[in-house]
């Protein structure tokens, strides 16, 4: 049986990339065989005309991942814009079953499995006919969420707002990770505790700027993640 994660955000840009490459390489330097998938990836870079899925690189790269960073992700396209209408523009809708069968497959092949999500918590995949969001996926694949978050001023607002919307769908979220925080700013260390207290929930690692390794035991961060 394997276990996964689901990396959402308080937004696009927040570091759910930066951060889930920290996640998976804490787990396999303590000989975890982790992994990492993507359901859709859009703004692809294009470099001598190979299409490069730049998130799956990365944490391929950061975390010594050996597979070839195009296997990690079911859906990825060029246009730089949310899932739905890069999937719309290029002519190629998401569905949801390919996303579980290539879920699967990552089961087969990894025992700890982190998925990063697109954007933030409201993030459409499909708006044709039909109706998919990521919270729909989320639940497909049941799993339970981490949320990155900016230690910067405003992040308490997105925090709680992003927690309240993920709970009212009905997904457990366990906890929130703070990215770009510096423990020698006040507002840091308070922006942690006031989020911990109306969240109710653990910051379960904080994450600096430029930082290498996650400081977090990697035995801690395995009880996040769940049975799949
Ligand atoms: N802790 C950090 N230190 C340095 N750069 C970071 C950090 N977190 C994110 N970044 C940078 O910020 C940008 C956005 O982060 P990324 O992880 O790609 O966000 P997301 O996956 O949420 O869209 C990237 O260029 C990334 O390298
Ligand atoms: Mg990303």
């Amino acid at each position: 049986m394997s276990k996964g994660i689901y990396i959402t955000a308080t937004g696009t840009d927040i570091g759910k990339t930066y951060v889930t490459g920290l996640l998976v390489k804490l787990l396999r330097n303590s000989g975890i065989n982790a992994g990492y998938y993507k359901p859709a990836l859009s703004g692809a870079a294009v470099v001598d005309g190979e299409v490069i899925p730049g998130d799956c690189k990365f944490v391929a790269d950061t975390a010594g991942l050996t597979d070839q960073p195009h296997t990690l992700a079911s859906y990825i396209y060029k246009t730089a814009v949310s899932p739905h209408l890069a999937a719309q523009m290029e002519n190629r809708p998401i569905e949801p079953v390919v996303i579980v069968a290539d879920f699967a497959k990552a089961k087969q092949h990894f025992d700890y499995i982190t998925v990063e999500g697109c954007g933030g918590i409201v993030c459409p995949l499909r708006l044709d006919e039909q109706t998919l969001l990521q919270t729909d996926i989320i639940k497909l694949l049941n799993l339970d969420v981490l949320i990155v978050a900016s230690a910067e001023l405003g992040t308490i607002n997105s925090v709680v707002l992003t927690i309240d919307y993920a709970r009212n769908q009905g997904i457990v979220v366990k906890g929130i990770i703070l990215n770009k925080y510096d423990d020698s700013k006040f507002l840091h260390r308070d922006n942690k505790q006031v989020i911990e207290r109306l969240t109710q929930l653990p910051v379960v690692a904080c994450v600096g700027t430029n930082a290498t390794d996650l400081a977090m035991d990697a035995k801690i961060l395995c009880e996040y993640y769940k049975e799949v």
